[in-house]
């Protein structure tokens, strides 16, 4: 019915999901139990992943949004990246954890993490649900991976195609059809 009719595949269930999410909190819990936790979601793209993994956590935690500029309707990089929300606080003191959907090039982690670095955070790290290792065209290392995918271009629990899918609970690919009548 409806969205789900337009998926080819399904790479990762809601099950499968909660269950690296649950990993990934387990971890966070135990390396951040005398840290200053800040979680910064990166809009829109992590914003499930956020909401999930952050009630795994069980320590002290704050959290905060930024959004950066992103590909626009197109499925490739266009390399450009700029802040269009910026975080609400100062770093000053705490220990960043940088929340993404998925690192693809790595343009746009890269950029962040060297942006948030220079306000003097304690430490600053980053977790990404997604790795697209094959994709990388900068040198990017995260800290907590969910998982590593192949060079597919993918939907759904918050990752989108053109604003669209990112309500799927699931995680899949599209019907080639749908990129090729856009
Ligand atoms: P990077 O700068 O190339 O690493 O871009 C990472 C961003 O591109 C992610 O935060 C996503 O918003 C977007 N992105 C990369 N690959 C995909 C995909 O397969 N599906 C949906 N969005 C993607
Ligand atoms: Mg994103």
């Amino acid at each position: 019915m409806g969205i789900h009719n337009d998926v080819e595949e399904i790479l990762f269930t809601e099950e499968q999901l909660a269950q690296i999410v649950r990993r990934i909190g387990r971890q966070i819990n135990e390396d951040y139990k005398d840290k200053n936790l800040l979680m910064v979601s990166v809009l829109k793209g992590s914003l499930i992943f956020m909401a999930d993994l952050m009630r795994e956590i069980h320590i002290p935690c704050a959290i905060d949004f930024l959004s950066v500029s992103s590909y626009g309707k197109g499925t490739v990089s266009s390399g450009e990246v700029r802040i269009m929300k910026d975080l609400d606080q100062s770093l000053e003191g705490k220990d960043i954890l940088v929340i993404e959907d998925i690192l693809d090039s790595g343009r746009t982690l890269t950029y962040l993490l060297k942006t948030l670095a220079a306000r003097n955070p304690s430490s600053i790290r980053l977790c990404t649900l997604l790795d697209k290792p094959e994709r990388r065209q900068v040198e990017v290392h995260p800290d907590y991976v969910g998982a590593q995918v192949e060079d597919k271009f993918i939907v759904g629990y918050g990752l989108d195609y053109a604003e669209q899918y990112r309500n799927l609970p699931y995680i899949g690919v599209l019907k080639p059809e749908i990129y090729e009548n856009a």
